[in-house]
């Protein structure tokens, strides 16, 4: 097995489990459930940038173009909405975990297609409130030059690491979800 495919595998049900509490991708889709996914999004997102700025990261990464920090400031701004606190820290995410961390944000992007055709019926667009999840006329193949910088990168007993820091990403996601939504009450 790659270890791409063990990554994607050992993920796979904390993906299905964040896409499935998201109401992104639901026909009744309402702008107050979605500020709240973006009130969400960027209550995780700053933190764990922070953080990533912080490790060394080589070129191969080009982090430079992955991070998405501005992307929901703008999306944030549009919706007249501010940028909320931060729902974790990431101070002790080792640089491994740092690269399983950056495969979530960057795998963020590839639901975008999907989710920005919804965000479209509310009146939103990539210059209004949407952002974050309308996709990159080059989202393939900077998805493909991450996959590759991960597999040139991580060694196999560095493996368990990345992993680790997926998971614990996409954990913080659905935890700060399920606070927000319970604190506004918004249907999951
Ligand atoms: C309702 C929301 C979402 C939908 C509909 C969705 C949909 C998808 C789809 C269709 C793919 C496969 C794309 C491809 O292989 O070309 C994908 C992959 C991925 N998504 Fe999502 N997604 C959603 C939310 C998220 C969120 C919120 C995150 C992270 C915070 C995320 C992280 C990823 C990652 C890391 C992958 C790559 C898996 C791999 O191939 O290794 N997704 N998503």
């Amino acid at each position: 097995m790659t270890f791409l495919t063990r990554l994607k595998a050992e993920t796979h049900a904390l993906h299905m489990e964040l896409e499935q509490a998201l109401p992104l991708g639901r026909p009744g889709l309402t702008l107050p459930q979605y500020g709240a996914v973006l009130e969400t999004f960027a209550a995780v997102v700053f933190p764990l940038e922070e953080r990533l700025r912080q490790l060394a990261w080589n070129d191969a990464f080009e982090v430079e173009a992955r991070w998405r920090s501005e992307a929901l400031l703008q999306d944030l701004s549009g919706l007249e909405l501010k940028l909320p606190a931060p729902a974790s820290q990431f101070q002790t995410l080792t640089p491994l975990q740092g690269m399983g961390a950056l495969y979530v944000l960057e795998g963020s992007r590839l639901g975008g297609a999907i989710i920005a055709r919804d965000l479209a019926r509310l009146g939103l667009n990539a210059t209004h409130g949407a952002a974050f999840f309308s996709p990159s006329a080059h989202l393939a193949p900077d998805w493909k030059r991450f996959k590759e910088a991960l597999t040139r990168e991580v060694t196999e007993d560095e493996e368990t690491e990345v992993v680790s820091g997926a998971q614990l990403t996409y954990q913080v996601f659905l935890s700060a979800w399920r606070e927000k939504s319970k604190l506004d009450k918004v249907t999951e």
